[in-house]
């Protein structure tokens, strides 16, 4: 092909005006030289930055492509209208092998994540702690701990209680005031049915009688349970817990209880400056009787335990009465030992710093989530029982 201008004038100082031909060849061959290498060098690049500098070494604003297109303007116009069109089909296919290198780059890092990222849809779930220990469970099992220790085992009894083992064979005979003031909730009984009432058992004194009754003496038992009194306000609730504790053998002395009971507590609570205080009392079915309470503040609401001028009683204790070993068929002459009925509830109000006794039976979600403890938090005497 004859260039149409270059007949009338093409300025004479341009490198190939002359030979017009070879330059098209000679000019071909370096663009497909370009074309080939960066082709070859793209399909190599082995990321994205690679990808990145080949765009800039060949199409960068001093790049080799760009050079040469800057190049054009010294041409002659034959020439410009051989390289122009070339050179621009080389820019454009080496910026879409370019762009297809870098997205097949981005693809096969997209797939690598994707291999580690993935997720075995089949496999079980983590296990989830669901619900929490109530602070009752958990105080009577520290409670249980802290006797196991001191050689206590652990004894139940029925929470549906004959009159005989609630009251008779605890000394509290038909007529005594002590019937009336445990606001006791009476079983109903059919009109012409005759047999003494059953009751629920307003303490857990009656499994004194029962474990003596099936195990004999000498013993060492606690008794921990549900007990039922017709009663409420923020100390009281119609049914609340108690841990009787019960110790018979031939010389027991008062001493010896209250050394336990101060042990325990001081187990129980591990507060340095807990203050008990003995005060006599009178049960039934101990003789000489004592109860106990704990130095405790209620200021703003806030029940704290080692200060204030507030006491809180904790639990009722004494020498069990002969009559009441009498009534286990246990012979008073030769045996002998104390008793104690603690409340549960109120030990865990104390040490939890729970100021309402009636919002551990409310059921509200939200407060067992933050009063219950962790299902796997068994308390031991060597891992600690207070946190
Ligand atoms: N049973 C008594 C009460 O419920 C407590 C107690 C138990 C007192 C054992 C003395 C001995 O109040």
């Amino acid at each position: 092909m004859t260039a149409p201008g270059l007949a009338i004038g093409a300025p004479c100082d341009t490198p190939f005006s002359n030979n017009e031909p070879s330059f098209r060849k000679a000019e071909m061959d370096a663009i497909d030289q370009l074309r080939t290498r960066y082709l070859h060098e793209i399909a190599e690049a082995p990321d994205e930055t690679a990808v990145e500098t080949l765009r800039v070494e060949a199409l960068g604003k001093k790049g080799e492509i760009s050079l040469k297109m800057r190049e054009l303007g010294k041409m002659t116009p034959e020439e410009r209208q051989v390289a122009g069109p070339a050179l621009n089909a080389l820019k454009s296919e080496l910026t879409s092998a370019l762009v297809a290198r870098k997205s097949a780059l981005e693809d096969a890092a997209l797939s690598e994540r994707l291999k580690d990222e993935w997720l075995d849809v089949t496999r079980p779930p983590r296990p989830q702690a669901r619900g929490t220990i109530h602070p009752i469970s958990q105080v009577t099992e520290e409670i249980t701990a802290i006797f196991a220790d001191l050689g206590y085992s652990v004894a139940e009894g029925p929470q549906i209680e004959s009159d005989h083992y609630n009251f008779d064979a605890l000394n509290i005979p038909p007529e005594h005031p002590a019937r009336q003031e445990h606001d006791t909730f009476y079983m109903h009984r059919d009109t012409g049915d005759n047999r003494p009432p059953h009751v629920l058992r307003t303490h857990t004194s009656p499994v004194q009688i029962r474990y003596m009754e099936t195990h004999g003496v000498p013993c060492r038992v606690i008794a921990p349970g549900r007990v039922y009194r017709a009663d409420y306000d923020q100390t009281h609730t119609p049914m609340f817990h108690q841990c009787e504790g019960l110790a018979i053998d031939k010389d027991i002395s008062m001493a010896n209880l209250k050394w336990t009971l101060e042990e325990f507590c001081k187990t129980f609570f591990d507060i340095d400056g807990i203050e008990l205080r003995f005060r006599a009392s009178h049960f039934p079915f101990t003789e000489p009787s004592a109860e106990v309470d704990i130095r405790c503040s209620w200021s703003g609401g806030q029940l704290k335990i080692g200060e204030g001028d507030d006491w809180m009683e904790i639990l009722g204790s004494g020498m069990v009465h002969p009559k009441v070993l009498e009534a286990a068929g246990v012979d008073p002459s030769q045996w002998q030992g104390f008793a104690f009925g603690m409340g549960i509830d109120r030990l865990a109000m104390l040490k939890y710093g729970i100021p309402d006794l009636r919002a551990f039976f409310d059921s509200d979600l939200r407060w067992l989530r933050h009063y219950g403890f962790a299902a796997l938090d068994m308390p031991t005497l060597h891992g600690g029982i207070s946190r």
